[in-house]
């Protein structure tokens, strides 16, 4: 009976991976969708009543579940470098040279697309995924493994019996043009800020917390390299093509060449014909083939000798000018803006584009009426790049542009201070005023779900929402005065703005929008003073430590951070930002609101933990030097050892690590980031909000 159950349920799981196999992999549905759901629903039940045969791997966890958890760092066991770009036939015949010389024997160049998602590490234990691990800071990576297995494309069991018992391979995790298009449009109707390409969505949805979400985003896959000791072949190539047996999605665009101007074809076939693929791709991949030759090339500190990358021209298209308008950031900086004639460029349509500034403008000499360039190089604006001038008619007499004469035309108060290349606003305007209103409420803010820009922005011209803290005094009755508002999304919304009076206190610091301050700062800071008022009342000595020659007494010798990462001017900043009364009016009426303005645990204690702690430092952080992370460790009681022993606690490695790290390895020592070493500094640290990744890739305050 027990026995009859396992086979239903190994039978289903086979039927329906294979199922997903052909449709996400082969692209060739072989069962009806109502059939599959039949098929799965069948699957869950017995599952669910014969928890015993639980397997991680099967195809029902790849709905995701709702669990939220941090991602764990795990090490890379072959550190995941980059590869070296070049931009020109030029490079790549130099790169071909190169080879040629140095191996002085005949040798195959494998061709590939470069795609352009985010890079992934995925390890397999007797067919079955273990692991999958981001590239991080290419030393370790976050432990993503929940995610992955919701991505229909990679086979969490390997098919046929002739893969290594360990193996691992790498690719790129995508999410297709068609996905981030429906997921864009998505975000646009529920008034979240949009994502600014496909390789951003990719990543941020991969860091995403919870499963579920991810297992709706629709990510793809293609993998591209394989490492272990026991590979089946002697190539690249042949590797490749056991991988794809196994059931992995690797791509059919890829080509051995022995000749320059076979490779010259591939490279210029595909600058064509990659825009009717289904993903983004920006370049193509030249990979020795022989993994003797590899072996024999080596690599650099950063990157591999035997491969380097091709990338494309940035897309561009030509379109017309229609008009230059300014937009009003949250800080009073005025931006111009190329309205344009609507154009597709690199599968999006673009009708507006940044100027920049004015002189950007007066140094390419960019009038309205013009045809211009427009190039989207990946990046998250589409930038005008040149004015087209055989197309402007010598007949037609348009004058430069004139960036004051236009600020006068529209009536704003503004100057361009001496030495700067931005016109800022006097005194904050409308404009200003509702991009305020809109920051604080994003999502790296306050996070009140439901109150997108239109809201914000309806509530201020109807004179319901003036400061930041008119939100917490809004009422059901006054959002159904506004169009879009029904009796439920009026109640969800002060649902919403109720439940943002408990945020985190570095969502509410970085929410008032102090100049300098981002979420990393906002994040030291709510860590270090732990109240909201304190931080308020804290003098240059609470940031800064000033130190006095010991000998004389006197003499300044200098100055020392006494919050890792934080500088004279930004210190400044803070100061000058709360003595302004009008600030002051505004924490009173947030405080009286009844905002959360303390860290979750305000005890000091925690750090006594680390006192006789073993610490070694190796690498690169990224933002602490290796004196400041040096001096928060003695600080907090723990001892800076120069090399690693048994008796190292914990070694703390950044980019670039070195032998020290791979000691810390050996000897079973524990491995942290920066994030984990403040962490372990301060037990109430605030948890890191992963989603901010995807909030920081965000279109920003343009557009
Ligand atoms: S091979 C040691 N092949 O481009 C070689 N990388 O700048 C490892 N990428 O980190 C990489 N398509 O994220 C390789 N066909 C391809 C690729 C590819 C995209 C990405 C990958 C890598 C980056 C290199």
């Amino acid at each position: 009976m027990m026995n009859d159950i396992k086979q239903q349920i190994d039978a289903l799981r086979q039927t329906l991976e294979q199922a997903n196999y052909d449709y996400y992999v082969l692209n060739q549905p072989t069962i009806s969708d109502f059939e599959f759901d039949s098929k799965l629903k069948a699957l869950e039940a017995l599952e669910a009543a014969h928890p015993e045969f639980y397997d991680p791997n099967s195809p029902t966890q790849r709905v995701g579940s709702d669990l939220n958890r941090e991602f764990e760092k795990v090490a890379h066991a072959y550190p995941m470098l980059s590869l070296s770009n070049t931009y020109s036939e030029g490079e790549v015949q130099d790169f071909y040279n190169r080879i040629s010389k140095d191996l002085n024997e005949p040798f195959e160049i494998v061709c590939e697309l470069k795609y352009d998602g985010t890079s992934i590490s995925l390890i397999y234990e007797n067919g079955q995924l273990q692991r999958a691990i981001t590239r991080g800071d290419g030393v370790q990576g976050d432990d993503v493994t929940a995610n992955v297995r919701t991505i229909r494309s990679i086979p969490l069991k390997l098919h046929g019996d002739d893969y290594p018992a360990q193996f691992e391979i790498r690719g790129e995790v995508l999410l297709p043009w068609a996905s981030f298009n429906q997921l864009n449009e998505e975000r646009a109707a529920a008034g979240d800020s949009l994502f600014a390409n496909p390789r951003n969505a990719a990543a941020g949805t991969l860091k995403t917390l919870n499963p579920k979400v991810v297992a709706q985003r629709k990510l793809d896959s293609y993998l591209y390299y394989l490492l272990g000791e026991n590979l089946p072949a002697d190539t690249h190539f042949d590797n490749l093509q056991a991988a794809r047996r196994w059931g992995f999605k690797v791509s059919d665009a890829v080509k051995k060449c022995v000749k320059l101007d076979e490779i010259f074809a591939f490279i210029r076939y595909w600058d064509v014909e990659r825009k009717n693929l289904p993903v983004a791709t920006d370049g193509i991949v030249l990979k020795i083939n022989a993994i003797h030759q590899q072996q024999q090339l080596g690599w650099t500190a950063k990157s591999p000798r035997w491969a380097i990358a091709y990338k494309y021209n940035p897309e561009q298209a030509k379109t017309r000018l229609k008009a230059i308008t300014f937009q009003v950031g949250r800080t009073g900086v005025i931006t111009p803006v190329a309205e344009l004639e609507p154009v597709e460029l690199a599968g999006t349509t673009v009708a507006r584009a940044t100027l920049n500034n004015e002189d950007y403008i007066l140094n390419k000499d960019i009038r309205e009426g013009d045809t211009v360039i427009v190039e989207k190089a990946g990046e998250i604006i589409p930038q005008v790049v040149r004015v087209v001038s055989e197309d402007r008619n010598p007949m037609q007499t348009t004058a430069p542009f004139d960036f004051a004469a236009r600020i006068l035309e529209l009536g704003l108060d503004a100057e361009r201070p001496e030495n700067e290349v931005f016109w800022r606003l006097r005194k904050p305007n409308r404009d200003q005023i509702v991009r305020r209103l809109i920051h604080f409420v994003a999502k790296p803010c306050l996070n009140i779900e439901g109150m997108g820009e239109s809201v914000v922005t309806n509530l201020y011209d109807a004179g319901l929402v003036k400061t930041p803290a008119d939100f917490y005094a809004l009422q059901k009755h006054q959002l159904l005065q506004l169009d879009k508002f029904a009796e439920k999304s009026a109640k969800n919304l002060i649902e919403a703005i109720a439940a943002s009076k408990h945020s985190e206190l570095w969502r509410l610091i970085h929410a008032l929008g102090l100049p300098n301050v981002g979420i990393q700062t906002a994040k030291d800071l709510a860590r270090h003073f732990k109240n909201l008022d304190d931080l308020a009342h804290a003098d240059y000595d609470s940031f800064r430590r000033r130190s006095v020659s010991e000998k004389t007494g006197r003499e300044l010798i200098g100055e020392t951070s006494v919050i890792a990462g934080i500088g004279a001017v930004v210190a400044q900043s803070i100061i000058t930002w709360f003595s302004d009364p009008e600030h002051q009016d505004l924490l009173d009426q947030l405080r009286a609101a009844g905002l959360n303005f303390t860290s979750a645990a305000t005890n000091a204690c925690a750090l006594s933990d680390l006192t006789g702690k073993i610490f070694a430092l190796t690498g690169t952080l990224p933002t602490l030097t290796r004196d400041e992370a040096r001096q928060l460790i003695e600080n907090a009681g723990g001892r800076v050892s120069g090399s690693v022993s048994s008796k190292t606690n914990y070694v703390v490695a950044g980019a670039e690590a070195g032998s020290k790290l791979k000691e810390a390895q050996r000897l079973g020592v524990s491995v942290l980031n920066q994030d984990e070493l403040l962490a372990l500094l301060d037990s109430d640290a605030p948890t890191i909000d992963r989603d901010d990744t995807a909030a920081a890739v965000v279109q920003g305050e343009l557009f």
